[in-house]
């Protein structure tokens, strides 16, 4: 049985990877609109993943008693600068996320709720990959910028990215 501080808390985690996907989405869409279809297959991916995240939460509340609840999900920005721009605030978002993942694992520890706090665990470790990976890719957008032969190499590279399932627990 889950505390009814904490449903809240995951149910409104589950919302914010449902917008973390619709974001992502909005970035594609932007993309798509540039003519870059491997930096369109990437938030594609990124969006897929979210999605992932999102049913996992879902899964964990159903599987505790509590009750997955659908909330409003504001729309997101859909324009941007640059490329640039694009991947600065993905690497923020990812960090804004993991602060909301470490408040959640805060509330876990505070309630003494062991099952959650071992489930938050994959998301600890997740988002590490996050952060790592939104900023891995914009430093190379930032190289890329400043050539066109640059950024037509790089969309070759970003296409090449699949979407992995995560493991089950
Ligand atoms: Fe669900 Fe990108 O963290």
């Amino acid at each position: 049985m889950l505390d009814e501080r904490m449903e809240e808390t995951l149910n409104f985690q589950f919302n914010r990877e449902l917008y973390s996907g619709y974001l992502y989405l909005a970035m594609a869409a932007y993309f798509e609109d540039q003519d870059l279809s491997g930096f369109a297959n990437w938030m594609r991916i990124q969006a897929q993943e979210e999605l992932s995240h999102a049913m996992k939460f879902y899964d964990y509340i159903v599987r505790r008693g509590g009750r997955a609840v659908m909330a409003d999900i504001e729309a997101p920005e859909n324009e941007w600068e640059s490329a640039t721009t694009v991947f600065e605030q993905v690497y923020e978002h990812e960090q804004m996320v993991t602060g909301l993942i470490n408040k959640l694992v805060d509330l876990a520890l505070e309630l003494k709720d062991h099952a959650t706090h071992n489930f938050l665990q994959w998301f600890v470790a997740e988002q590490v990959e996050e952060e790592e990976s939104a900023s891995g890719v914009l430093q190379k957008v930032k190289l890329a910028s400043e050539s066109k032969s640059g950024i037509y190499m790089l969309d070759q590279e970003l296409a090449q990215r699949v979407f992995h399932p995560p493991a089950e627990e």
